[in-house]
């Protein structure tokens, strides 16, 4: 896991545009995970690493009329801040917003509180394995968890053509930041599965959605996911001040030696990106397990 100063710092950075680079590339995303919490009126819910708070306004602009009470949680102060100014005008709903770290919440956190939690592009920075049984935690008997989340196959695709180029171009990298700072790690959908039926829940659903974005070239799209917070753990790892020398570097790398969801990539061509993007839910058991 990445540690905490490093995400905070990533999404320093990342707040500055993350709805931009974000809104239209996940909108079918978030809009078939807010289909699955099932919200009904006077429902209460948990949105943990809630970042700029853009499922919530999306539950806001198809729900606001059901008067709802949501909690947003979130490690970094500008993803909080950039959520915060989103949320003058929804009267007749509570919608409380803070900067924490989400385990030391839920920890904290009064027993069977939300109807509904939800979780998305979390997983890459905390532990499923002791978030799942804290949801269960926090969740009525019968409450919703919606888990949205890169799959970990995609998350090879990148880590493949990162670590490829870096052991072909040592003197872009700090070498002792490889060594020193783990990389991400999402657990595969059949382990987060597992995890989540371990903690407690049952009729477990599960939809890969192709997400894509076209960018004018390869590099278009290696300087997006740089700033984006999608792999910037990765391109942190290239030298600073050797930055636009490596990118170019990476660029012609991936031209010779990487075929992205089947497609060749082409220097200064058009770059056709793929992100598959997982939905998951699953309801808190009100008594025993089935399998
Ligand atoms: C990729 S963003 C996702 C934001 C939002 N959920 C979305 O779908 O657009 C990941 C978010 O998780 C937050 N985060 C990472 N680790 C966290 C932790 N331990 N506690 C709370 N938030 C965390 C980051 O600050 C960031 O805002």
């Amino acid at each position: 896991m990445t540690d905490k100063t490093s995400i905070k710092d990533i999404y320093k950075r990342a707040a500055v545009d993350y709805d931009d680079n974000f809104e239209n590339l996940l909108e079918p995303v978030w809009s078939d995970a807010i289909d699955r919490m099932e919200i009904t009126a006077h429902c209460s819910i948990l949105d943990i690493g809630c970042g700029t708070g853009k499922i919530i306004q999306r539950i806001m602009e198809r729900h606001g009329h059901h008067d709802l009470c949501i909690d947003g949680i979130d490690l970094s102060q500008e993803m909080i801040a950039a959520a915060k100014i989103k949320f003058g005008g929804y009267n007749g709903n509570r919608i409380e917003l803070y900067c924490q770290d989400a385990m030391q919440y839920l920890k904290n956190c009064e027993m069977e509180k939300y109807d509904v939690v939800v979780v998305s592009f979390l997983l890459a920075y905390i532990d499923s394995s002791k978030l799942f049984p804290l949801i269960g935690k926090v969740l009525k008997k019968g409450g919703r968890v919606v888990i949205v989340t890169t799959s970990t196959d995609h998350t090879k695709e990148c880590e493949k053509i990162f670590f490829g180029f870096a052991l072909r171009n040592p003197t872009y990298f700090n070498w002792w930041t490889i060594f020193s700072k783990p990389l991400s790690l999402v657990a595969p959908i059949k382990k987060i599965r597992k995890q989540i039926w371990e903690a407690g829940f049952q009729d477990f659903e599960g939809k890969l959605i192709l997400t894509k974005k076209t960018f004018d070239n390869f590099l278009g799209f290696l300087y997006w996911s740089a700033q984006s917070g999608y792999t910037t753990m990765y391109y942190d790892l290239l030298i600073k001040d050797k930055k636009e020398e490596a990118m170019a570097a990476l660029e012609r790398y991936a031209e010779k030696n990487f075929i992205y969801f089947g497609e060749q990539v082409k220097i200064g061509k058009p770059f056709n990106f793929t992100w598959p993007v997982y939905i998951i839910s699953a309801v808190k058991t009100t008594g025993e397990k089935t399998v």
